[in-house]
C-alpha cells in the first residue's frame, strides 16, 4: 500500500545552528517543501540582520526547503524591518517554561505594541503552549488565558498554539475566532506519559510540554482525525546532541523529523482514516499560513524499516524500533 500526497509543510521546526544545520536542513528538505523555522538558536533570531543571516545558512544547506523564517517576539522587535526580511512568524516563549530564552516580559500583553503591528504587517503570532507542569492541567493555564485574550484584542492577528497536549487547550481553539489555530506533533498524538516515565524513564521522549495521560491524547487523536482545519501538524523536531540527552540534566526536546511522517502514516492508518492525512500534514497548515500549495508529492510506503540507533548525530524518537511506513527516499537513514 502507498499514500501519493502533496510534499507537507512542517509548521514547526527546529533547525539548530552550526555544523548540524546542514544535515538537519538536507533531511528536511526529503522530508517537507516549507517548514516553519523555529528561532530559538544560540543566539536566538531577533533582528532583521539575524534572520536574514540564518535564511542564507539554511538555502546554503538544502536549496529545495522553503524555509518560512520567525523571530523571538520581544519588545523592541523592528516589525517592518523584519517584514522586509521576509518574517513569517513571531516565536513567543512564556518566561520560564522551556529551555529557551530571549524573551524579556512576564505576561504576552506587554507586547500589545508590537501585536498591533505584527496585525497589521500579516506576521502570525506563534505561541509555545504550556500549562504548569503536573497540574494535569487543572492549574490555572496561563499562557492559553493571554492567548485567548489576544486573538480577542487583535482579531486579525492569525495566532497558532503550538504543541497541544491537553484536552483543555484542543476545546479552546475549537471555540476560539478564526484566528487561531494550533499544531500537534506525532509524539503528543503516539504517545503518553507511560511512555516517558511508566516503569522507566526515557529520556528520549522528553520534551516540553511533557507527554501527557493517554485521556488527553485522545482528545488530540480526535482533534487531528476531526477535518477541522485549524489543527494541523507541526513536527516540532528539536535535536539535542547525545550528551544532552543523558544524564542528571537532560534537555528538552525530540529529534522526531526522520520518523515524523512516518508515525503519522501509522496513526491515521490505525485510524482507518488514511485518506484525512494530506489535509493534516499538507493543506491546512497552508492554508492557515497563506501559502501556495505545491505540486511536489511525496509517496509513503507500507513497508517495515528500522529506525537507526543515530541519525545526523542525534538520537531519533523511535531508535531502534521497527515502523511500518516509509517515505520513499526519505533522506538518508544514518
Ligand atoms: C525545544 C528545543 O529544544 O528547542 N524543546 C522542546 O522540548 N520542544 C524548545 C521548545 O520548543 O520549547
Ligand atoms: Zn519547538
Amino acid at each position: 500500500m502507498e499514500l501519493v500526497i502533496q510534499k507537507p509543510f512542517d509548521a514547526h521546526l527546529h533547525l539548530r545552528q552550526g555544523d548540524s544545520l546542514s544535515g538537519f536542513a538536507q533531511r528536511a528538505a526529503a522530508f517537507f517543501e516549507s517548514a516553519l523555522v523555529m528561532p530559538n538558536t544560540k543566539p536566538p533570531i531577533l533582528t532583521a540582520a539575524d534572520l536574514g543571516r540564518y535564511r542564507t545558512l539554511i538555502r546554503e544547506a538544502a536549496p529545495a526547503l522553503n524555509a518560512l523564517m520567525t523571530f523571538q517576539l520581544h519588545t523592541q522587535a523592528d516589525i517592518p524591518a523584519l517584514k522586509r526580511a521576509g518574517a513569517v512568524a513571531a516565536k513567543y516563549f512564556p518566561v520560564g517554561l522551556t529551555n529557551s530564552t530571549g524573551t524579556e516580559a512576564s505576561t504576552l500583553s506587554a507586547y500589545d505594541s508590537v501585536l498591533r503591528q505584527m496585525e497589521e504587517n500579516g506576521i502570525v503570532l506563534s505561541i509555545h503552549c504550556e500549562a504548569p507542569l503536573y497540574s494535569g492541567g487543572e492549574a490555572k493555564h496561563r499562557v492559553l488565558d493571554e492567548a485567548l485574550e489576544a486573538s480577542v484584542r487583535f482579531p486579525k492577528l492569525k495566532i497558532v498554539l503550538e504543541h497541544l497536549s491537553l484536552e483543555r487547550e484542543v476545546e479552546a481553539v475549537k471555540s476560539a475566532g478564526e484566528n487561531v489555530a494550533a499544531t500537534l506533533t506525532a509524539h503528543h498524538l503516539m504517545f503518553d506519559a507511560v511512555d516517558f516515565i511508566g516503569s522507566r524513564l526515557n529520556p528520549h521522549l522528553f520534551c516540553k510540554p511533557i507527554l501527557q495521560s493517554a485521556y488527553h491524547r485522545e482528545a488530540l487523536r480526535q482533534a487531528a482525525l476531526s477535518g477541522n482545519p485549524r489543527f494541523f501538524f507541526g513536527s516540532d523536531s528539536a535535536p539535542h546532541p547525545p550528551e544532552s540527552k543523558t544524564g542528571s540534566a537532560v534537555s528538552p526536546g525530540i529529534y522526531s523529523m526522520p520518523v515524523t511522517i512516518p508515525l503519522l502514516a501509522c496513526f491515521f492508518d490505525e485510524s482507518s482514516q488514511t485518506d484525512k492525512l494530506e489535509s493534516f500534514v499538507s493543506v491546512f497548515g497552508r492554508r492557515f499560513y497563506g501559502l501556495l500549495e505545491t505540486t511536489e508529492k511525496i509517496i509513503i510506503e507500507k513497508k517495515s524499516w528500522e529506525v537507526p540507533e543515530i541519525i545526523d548525530g542525534a538520537v531519533p524518537l523511535c531508535a531502534g524500533t521497527v515502523l511500518s511506513w516509509t517515505v520513499r527516499d526519505g533522506g538518508k537513514n544514518e
